[in-house]
């Protein structure tokens, strides 16, 4: 009877080995074909001629592999003209660090796969045709970066976790069609943060005053939404702040005089709102 259960347990850890190790290149060269087989659009045949399964797939053009192993590290598609949806199996790149397709012609979902990533730091997504929401995934990818899916037609509310990955320095979600409210506790995790931009979106709700925790902001644009209430004092604490667009909201009420101490400050644009006062 023990001996059995022994048997049984070391059965099972040989079979967790290999299922470990047979996630190797060879799932990566899978994925990236995978990916390929969903571009339906490729004017310049980057794909179609170079990814050919003839050679390693380390070789093929945008893909940087790690030096020890060969997996990919870096998927750089930006400015290809290419079309076609996020194959999901993007998922299996396991030790993807950065991903980038920004200026194409992706459409439909961001694949919830995505956050599989963990090693994943950077997301360049901006200026595609990419809809449905922001993957909730997307809280798992604790070594993220930055995150830029501006420039699509992303719908709902943004996912909160989001706002609770701490490596973060750029979020950029402008020009989508995001609705709901910021959480009042945005930036209690956030210490990194550089660069904040929510514009063009139909955000509602009021500004947080926890943005002031936002210690290393140097761009905050929540420009063109539909912010209402004031603007809170508590953004003139943060003092390497150089660009501040609250503009196109509807925000009511005095200019608070914190907002005099903001002594790095380059840009500001309050304007349309309904801001009083002197
Ligand atoms: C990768 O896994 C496949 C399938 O399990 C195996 O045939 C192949 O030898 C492995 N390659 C390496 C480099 O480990
Ligand atoms: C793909 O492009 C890379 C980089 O330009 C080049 O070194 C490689 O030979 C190309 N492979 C094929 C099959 O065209
Ligand atoms: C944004 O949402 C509105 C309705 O909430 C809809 O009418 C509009 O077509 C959407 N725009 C895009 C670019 O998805
Ligand atoms: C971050 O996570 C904590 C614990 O799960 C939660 O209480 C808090 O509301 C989260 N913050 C945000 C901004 O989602
Ligand atoms: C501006 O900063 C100075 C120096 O830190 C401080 O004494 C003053 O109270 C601040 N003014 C406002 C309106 O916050």
């Amino acid at each position: 009877m023990g001996q059995n259960v022994i048997f049984m347990l070391l059965a099972m850890v040989y079979l967790l080995i290999n299922i470990v190790t047979s996630l190797n290149s060879s799932t990566d060269e899978y994925a990236l074909l995978a990916f390929k087989s969903q571009i339906t659009s490729d004017p310049n045949k980057i794909l179609a001629k170079n990814w050919s399964q003839g050679t390693s797939f380390c070789n093929w053009i945008g893909i940087t592999c790690g030096r020890r192993h060969q997996r990919v590290r870096e998927l750089n598609l930006a400015d290809m003209g290419l079309g076609g949806t996020v194959a999901k199996e993007i998922g299996e790149l396991s030790h993807l660090r950065s991903l980038i397709i920004s200026n194409n012609n992706f459409h439909g979902f961001i694949p919830n796969e995505i956050g599989k990533l963990s090693q994943l730091q950077e997301i360049e997504m901006q200026y595609n045709e990419l809809t449905g929401s922001i993957p909730p995934t997307f809280e798992f990818l604790e070594n993220l970066l930055k995150l830029s899916i501006s420039h699509n037609g992303l719908a709902g509310n943004i996912p909160n976790r989001i706002f609770n990955l701490t490596s973060l320095i750029e979020i950029s979600f402008g020009r989508n069609n995001l609705s709901g409210s910021l959480p009042m506790d945005i930036c209690f995790n956030l210490p990194k943060l550089e660069r904040l931009r929510i514009s063009e979106n139909q955000m509602s709700g009021s500004i947080p005053p926890s943005l002031g925790a936002c210690m290393n902001l140097k761009l905050l644009s929540l420009s063109y939404n539909n912010f209402a209430g004031s603007i809170p004092m508590e953004i003139g604490k943060l003092s390497k702040l150089q660009i501040l667009y609250l503009g196109g909201n509807n925000l009511i009420g005095n200019i608070p005089n914190e907002i005099g101490n903001l002594s790095a400050i380059k840009y500001l644009n309050f304007g349309p709102n309904s801001l009083s006062g002197m």
